[in-house]
């Protein structure tokens, strides 16, 4: 297939749509069809693609959503970059609502996920640095000119889809967690496997069960909090993506050098 966009948004709950004047594009995979068709537009010269993670109509839970027929029919297109914004819990009294966490590590505790392409045949990716370090900075720097302060941190991405025990949370706060969610993997692993840049944009939406004083995450605070910064992220979004490098080439873009 011609390559139909470079940069490509995976948007999370609440962001379910990002481009105006965009094309809708059908792609199938060997692993069944994405979320939804990927829409496609351009965005200050940049060609770039949106694919709401859990369907237009959220119609897929985080354990059920096809992670792995997104990343390829992202791939598939064209992409060489993946941002990926999304909901988390914060970990800790100081990342409250509305903060906005740039994560610079993962820790996994999904149980039930596939998390390979690679079945057959041993490819062990290295993945000691989960996101890009270009993509990073670029949300990074292009959030502080539009006034918003951003945070670092580890994300602990947990199966779902119930929320976490406050003994499980107050775990995670224990082994270095800073945001909990529940989407942010096996999406990071199967973007390096396909040795695709992956940075995840995580906003606060929640402080989460084991945070002091905290009554217990529901679902509407969850939603109702992403609508309100919506327009915030989606102004970021789209500010990032031209100063995204054309021609990328971090350690990301390497992740099969000599596996294969
Ligand atoms: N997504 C948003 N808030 C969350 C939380 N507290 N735990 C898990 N996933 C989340």
């Amino acid at each position: 297939m011609t390559s139909l966009a470079d940069v490509a948004v995976i948007g999370g709950s609440g962001l379910y749509a990002l481009l105006d004047d965009a094309q809708e594009h059908m792609v199938d995979t060997p692993y069944g069809p994405p979320s939804d068709p990927i829409t496609v537009a351009t965005v200050h010269n940049r060609r770039v693609a949106f694919l709401p993670r859990h369907g237009k109509d959220h119609r897929f839970p985080p354990h059920r959503i096809p992670y792995r027929a997104n990343l390829w029919a992202l791939k598939e297109i064209g992409v060489s970059q993946v941002l990926a914004p999304c909901a988390v819990g914060g970990l800790r009294p100081e990342l409250g609502p509305g903060t906005f966490v740039v994560p610079d590590q993962l820790i996994d505790r999904t149980t039930a996920r596939t998390q390979t392409f690679y079945d057959d045949g041993a490819v062990h990716v290295n993945f000691a640095d989960p996101y890009c370090a270009t993509g990073r900075e670029v949300v990074h720097k292009t959030a502080a000119e539009h006034g918003i302060e951003t945070q670092t941190g580890t994300m602990v991405v947990v199966e779902g889809p119930r929320f976490s025990t406050r003994a499980e949370s107050r775990w995670y706060t224990s082994i270095g967690g800073a945001v909990v969610n529940m989407t942010g993997h096996p999406e990071a692993v199967l973007a390096r496997e396909l040795a695709l840049c992956y940075t995840s944009i995580a906003l606060v939406t929640d402080l989460d069960a084991g945070v002091e004083g905290e009554h217990g995450v529901t679902q509407e605070e969850v939603f109702r909090v992403f609508r309100e910064n919506t327009d915030r992220l989606r102004a970021l979004l789209l500010d990032v993506i031209p100063r995204l490098p054309e021609q990328p080439d971090d350690p990301c873009r390497h992740a099969l050098d000599g596996l294969r």
